[in-house]
């Protein structure tokens, strides 16, 4: 194209006109860097939508989604862009979800998406991955425990570490059901939620297919978001494990 121009304008004038500089090419690491950022801030705004449909804010997580699709993203190799356009559809849908069922699997089809990717180029959060599994204390109380656990897998399904995702799961499948879950607890519909919950965790423990994790990580997401929203609380649910 250039040459073309620069032929042109010999026509037309006569004489040669200067040389356009060179652009400036970014270096290697300089490439990396930035592509290491838009990760980071991929995966803290994934987990903030994701936060705010725990809380059983669905509107919130819907903005957030939307807010995703406004990301700038690097240049990626051509084979890797099918994954690009698969993370902004899941992204797209889960912006629309029409309640928090929906919301809970567009979330992992998201979460999907994005390991999909790390799982055929050898990337995504490894490291920090590898640390949470060395780093294994629980929190005391239930909820908080519920939430370290959602961390944990939602950490280990998108850095595809199956076994930080099931030996948390299978931590939570283990652990003792919150009161309002126990035998004569008042409420039917939050004790079979949070019996769900407990349920879902033995299957994710025992599920070795990302897939399938993913699909059943949806599901518990949207019976905390449904817990949350009937039993009238907005607990506190922040950053990105
Ligand atoms: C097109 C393929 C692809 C998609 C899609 C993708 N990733 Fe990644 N991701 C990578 C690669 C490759 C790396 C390793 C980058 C490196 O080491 O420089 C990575 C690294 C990361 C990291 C670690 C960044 C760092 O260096 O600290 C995080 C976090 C991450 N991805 C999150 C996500 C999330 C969340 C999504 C989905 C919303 C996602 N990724 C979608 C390819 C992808
Ligand atoms: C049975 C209904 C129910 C289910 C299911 C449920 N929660 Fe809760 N959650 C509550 C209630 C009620 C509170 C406030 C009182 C309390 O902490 O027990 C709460 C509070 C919380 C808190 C705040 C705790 C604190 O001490 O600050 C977090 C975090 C939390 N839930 C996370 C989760 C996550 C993550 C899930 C899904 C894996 C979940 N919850 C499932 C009912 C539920």
């Amino acid at each position: 194209m250039r040459h073309t121009l620069f032929v042109l304008s010999l026509l037309a004038c006569g004489s040669p006109p200067e040389p356009p500089p060179p652009e400036p090419q970014p270096t290697a690491a300089e490439e990396k860097s930035k592509f290491s950022a838009a990760m980071q801030e991929h995966y803290a705004v994934a987990t903030d939508a994701r936060n705010q449909l725990i809380r059983g804010d669905l509107a919130g997580a819907r903005v957030t989604a939307a807010r995703m699709e406004s990301l700038a993203v690097p240049d990626v190799p051509a084979p890797w862009q099918p994954h690009l356009e698969r993370v902004r559809a899941a992204t797209a849908e889960l912006a629309d979800a029409e309640d928090e069922e929906a919301a809970g699997q567009r979330l992992a089809a998201l979460a999907k998406a994005c390991s999909d990717c790390h799982a055929e180029v050898g990337g995504g959060p490894r490291t920090d991955a590898a640390a949470a599994l060395a780093d294994a204390t629980p929190p005391e109380t239930h909820m908080k425990q519920h939430l370290w656990v959602a961390d944990r897998m939602w950490l280990g399904l998108i850095a595809t570490n199956g076994e930080l995702f099931t030996s948390s799961a299978t931590f939570l499948a283990e652990s003792e059901l919150h009161p309002l879950g126990k035998e004569g607890a008042k409420d039917d519909e939050l004790a079979t939620l949070e019996r769900q919950v407990h349920e879902l965790a033995a299957a994710q423990g025992a599920s070795r297919d990302r897939g399938e994790q993913a699909v059943l990580y949806g599901h518990m997401i949207t019976n905390c978001a449904r817990c949350h929203s009937k039993a009238g609380v907005t607990p506190v649910v922040t950053g990105a494990p």
